[in-house]
């Protein structure tokens, strides 16, 4: 019996030089299909980018396009010389549902075309990868939400119904409930130095809905915007969306190289930081460089975007106030949340606006939103202003002063020669170092295909690092799970240096 060669996928591919889309899409298309319906199996290598371009009828450069948008959203790994493989778990298989798709009306593209705004927010994506919602080991940026205090939590939120407060159940000041920005402004003053009054204080969904209103409000298409590199991909996101043109600032043991940022673009409108940790690399943004980057801003007139999220957790170092704090001219904008002291999925968190702005934040939070839930307010309020706030709050940062010990010890016993670390100052996040020539992104993929989460420092890169790391989150993992999860990260890692190619 003769056998039949089996059909190549890549000969299937039906590309039309004539269509409104560009080639290098259809091919991405095609075979974005392909790997979703299993025809190209996970793991397999796919053909070098020459040889597809011969089979495929189209340039090199096309071939290349493609192959580029779909290493960039994790369908694909690998690096020019070495082969491109189909990643192991592809980014739709983690999603907690399979996606149901809904019927169109088969109208022509043209018709149900984007907006140029439309399609900015839909190419700003924050990870390439979704990773699953909860704090399990690596997770980065959770808390530990199994010590929150759910039954006390309950019973505020039951009083606050019994009460049938009517006020309530009504439409909230978009401003946000003033108790609850009272509370606010006394935990940012005597915490954090913030220089503010609850009439400065907008109550926002999150630091990422403030990080998103201040990218609406204050900067245009085609503005500059300093962005440390390594930095937050969300906050990142935000201002692609918008479509601010991305300043990537490194940052060193200071924090934000600020004189890096004034040589690469010195009116720039607007600087994006994280001065009390840096995220994610943990370090603190130093005094001078502070000064700095304030007298920058002035003389540039630019706005700086201090995004304090979990400055609530500050294990060593000399603690400095915020940068708000020292701002004499009302340049920077302050953003904090409740996501990492409460739990996330509350969706609470503030901006601290100067005078002149607030009017416009409240209107643009009314015209998104209608404000935030009254009822969350409440219940936060009186969580806050009976004192379980700062209670929680003082028995999670030994909590998680403990864990970190724990991973730094980890780290030294079980990966000192494969992972490099420094000690973080505050967060919640430990960044460790990979071997040079160890791909993050495909250790990533793997080690989340083996049920350890964790981030690549890629995703917090506007360009590709010099050297590959991991984020991994502490805050919610229990020691016996951080000791056992850093011997398995670092079992792969030798294994991959061993084997000396990078990835795989
Ligand atoms: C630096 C930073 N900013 C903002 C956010 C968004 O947080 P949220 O919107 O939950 O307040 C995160 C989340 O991890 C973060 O790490």
């Amino acid at each position: 019996m003769t056998r039949r060669p089996t059909p190549s996928p890549f000969r299937a591919f039906t590309l039309d030089s004539a269509g409104t889309e560009p080639l290098h899409r259809q091919l991405y298309d095609e075979l974005r299909a392909a790997i979703l319906g299993g025809r190209i199996a996970s793991g397999s290598r796919l053909p070098a980018s020459r040889e597809l371009a011969a089979v495929a009828g189209v340039s090199r450069n096309t071939v290349l396009s493609a192959y580029e948008q779909l290493l960039a959203e994790g369908y694909i790994h690998g690096r020019p010389g070495s082969g491109t493989y189909v990643a192991d778990a592809l980014p739709e298989s983690m999603l907690p549902e399979p996606a149901v798709p809904i019927a169109t009306d088969g109208s022509g593209t043209e018709a149900r075309r984007l907006s140029k705004r439309g399609e900015r927010v839909h190419d700003a994506f924050m990870l390439r990868h979704r990773i699953p919602a909860v704090a399990k080991a690596f997770r980065p940026g959770l808390p530990a939400l199994d010590h929150f205090p759910m039954d006390l939590f309950r019973r505020l939120a039951d009083r606050r119904l019994r009460r049938a407060n009517l006020r309530l159940l009504g439409y909230c000041d978009p401003q946000g409930y003033l108790p609850l920005r009272e509370a606010v402004t006394a935990h940012l003053l005597a915490s954090r130095g913030v220089r503010c009054n609850p009439a400065n204080v907008v109550i926002v969904n999150g630091s990422q809905q403030g990080i998103t209103l201040c990218a609406r409000l204050l900067t245009d298409p085609g503005d500059e915007v300093w962005f440390e590199e390594p930095g937050y991909f969300g906050a990142r996101a935000s201002f692609r969306a918008v479509g601010a043109t991305i300043v990537p600032v490194p940052v060193d043991r200071e924090g934000l190289v600020v004189s890096a940022g004034e040589a690469a673009a010195p009116r720039a409108r607007l600087a994006y930081c994280t001065p009390s940790h840096q995220n994610p690399l943990g370090v603190t943004l130093s005094l001078p460089r502070r000064m700095a980057l304030l007298q920058w801003a002035q003389a540039a007139g630019a706005w700086i975007i201090e995004d304090d999220n979990a400055s609530e957790y500050r294990f060593r170092g000399r603690p400095l106030a915020s940068l708000q704090g020292i701002d004499t001219n009302g340049r920077v904008i302050y953003v904090g949340t409740f996501s990492k002291v409460l739990f996330s999925s509350l969706r609470l968190g503030y901006v601290v606006v100067p005078d002149d702005l607030v009017a416009t934040f409240v209107h643009a939070h009314d015209l998104n939103e209608r404000g935030s839930s009254a009822f969350g307010q409440a219940v936060v309020a009186d969580f806050m202003l009976e004192g379980h706030f700062a209670r929680h709050l003082r028995r999670m940062r030994t909590m998680y002063a403990e864990r970190l010990a724990v991973i730094e010890r980890a780290l030294a016993e079980f990966a000192g020669d494969v992972l490099e670390f420094h000690r973080i100052e505050g967060g919640l996040n430990q960044p460790v170092d990979l071997p040079p020539g160890v791909d993050d992104l495909a250790l990533a993929g793997r080690l989340l295909a083996e049920g350890i989460v964790t981030l690549p420092l890629s995703d917090y890169c506007d360009r590709k690092p010099a050297r590959g790391g991991l984020v991994l989150g502490f805050a919610g993992v229990e020691e016996p799970e951080i000791r056992a999860g850093i011997q398995h990260i670092a079992a792969v890692v030798r294994e991959i240096a061993l084997a000396g190619n990078g990835h795989r």
